[in-house]
């Protein structure tokens, strides 16, 4: 049943071409978006003046992304929250808001307490739910199925990757509904994402160069992933992939708060993962790399190709394909999956049932 694959998460990560492909062609008719499946319809999203994107963990990493290329593509305001905090906070709702939980499962106690919040106030609801009939996708007034397929791994990768997706898509709609972005601009970027799943396959076909480095990072007690942007949203997903299937205390930082207080913490060694992707925050982060590096630290860099500066800088590099910068997480976030995936091997720790993680989080 793991097709061969040594863990499931292994294999869900070498499913995601697919379920990303398949995720994309759920809502593109004819080279268009097509969202008659979903419910929210174009008058809906050019009424909309406010989104919370609501949900936990690896979701709400997602949401962290998203947030960055709604905003870029459309004038509306975004705001992400943990949904075990959006639930108790006495927070003002603005009318013609839309609130977007995400989750995998749809069962996530905090994530539909969430949604039961919001509806309760009157507030539009999208899902954006893998598991067919779950208690988020039939409570939620409009769903967008993922097409992730059955995900077996406690520790998420593709229901991850098809949520990313799912999010692109909905920027776009929205952005073309309003009339804040071009059909043939549109065009232009649904064809971009068409080449993600190819990009993604490319990628893991490098898989054993990062096990090469997770050997090495085997023995290491802490690490830190550091980003700017979207950089930022993924260095947050790649930190947890280590720290739950690895055990290694991990924490993600945008790169400009490290002098806030974190680069107290750097010493001699120290593995410090840098994300850059997004061409006009790249010298920003390489100048945070370069501040830890002096004091002592081992850098990755994870970064596209043509970016070859970080040659001379970091201690190891991995490139990924050129593509649209909004959609580089897409293709960022695989190499760290796989880190986390290879150091939790390298260390002989049971990868699919993490100790103290359930699948499906239904307590609060
Ligand atoms: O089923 P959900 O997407 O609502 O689950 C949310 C989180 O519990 C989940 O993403 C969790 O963080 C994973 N263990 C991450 O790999």
């Amino acid at each position: 049943e793991k097709g061969g694959y040594e863990h499931f998460m292994l294999k869900e990560i070498h499913e995601q071409p697919k379920v990303v492909r398949d995720t994309i062609n759920s809502v593109v008719k004819d080279g268009k978006i097509d969202f008659s499946s979903i419910g929210l319809t174009d008058d809906e999203m050019k009424k909309i003046s406010q989104i919370y994107i609501v949900a936990c963990g690896s979701a709400y990493h997602v949401g962290m992304a998203v947030q960055y290329v709604i905003e870029d593509f459309t004038s509306i305001p975004v705001r992400v929250e943990l949904a075990s905090e959006f639930r108790y906070r006495k927070m003002t709702l603005v009318k013609d808001s839309l609130v977007i939980i995400i989750s995998q499962s749809g069962e996530t106690a905090d994530s539909l307490a969430a949604l039961r919040e919001a509806k309760e106030k009157g507030i539009m609801t999208l899902g954006i739910v893998n598991v067919v009939g779950s208690s988020i996708a039939r409570e939620a007034d409009n769903v967008f199925y993922t097409l992730a397929g059955p995900e077996i791994s406690v520790a998420t990768t593709k229901a991850y990757s098809t949520q990313l997706i799912a999010g692109y898509l909905l920027a776009l709609q929205f952005a073309v509904a309003r009339e804040e972005m071009t059909e043939e601009k549109c065009c232009e970027l649904l064809k971009e994402l068409y080449t993600i799943p190819d990009k993604i396959e490319k990628i893991l076909e490098d898989k054993e160069r990062i096990q090469w480095y997770a050997n090495k990072l085997a023995g290491a007690k802490d690490a830190f992933f550091i980003g700017r942007g979207i950089d930022y949203a993924i260095g947050l997903e790649g930190s947890l992939k280590m720290k739950e299937i690895s055990y290694i205390h991990s924490e993600a930082y945008a790169a400009g708060e490290l002098k806030h207080g974190p680069i107290s913490l750097i010493e001699e060694g120290i593995p410090v993962i840098g994300v850059l992707t997004q061409q006009e925050l790249y010298e920003k982060t390489v100048s945070n790399m370069v501040e830890v590096k002096s004091r002592g630290a081992s850098l990755m860099g994870l970064t596209t190709y043509g970016n070859y500066s970080m040659e001379d800088l970091a201690d190891f590099t991995v490139y990924i394909p050129q593509t649209d910068s909004h959609f580089a997480g897409s293709l960022s976030v695989i190499p760290l999956q796989l880190l986390g995936y290879y150091v939790s091997v390298a260390k002989g720790y049971d990868v699919d049932k993490p100790r103290n993680l359930a699948k499906s989080v239904t307590v609060e």
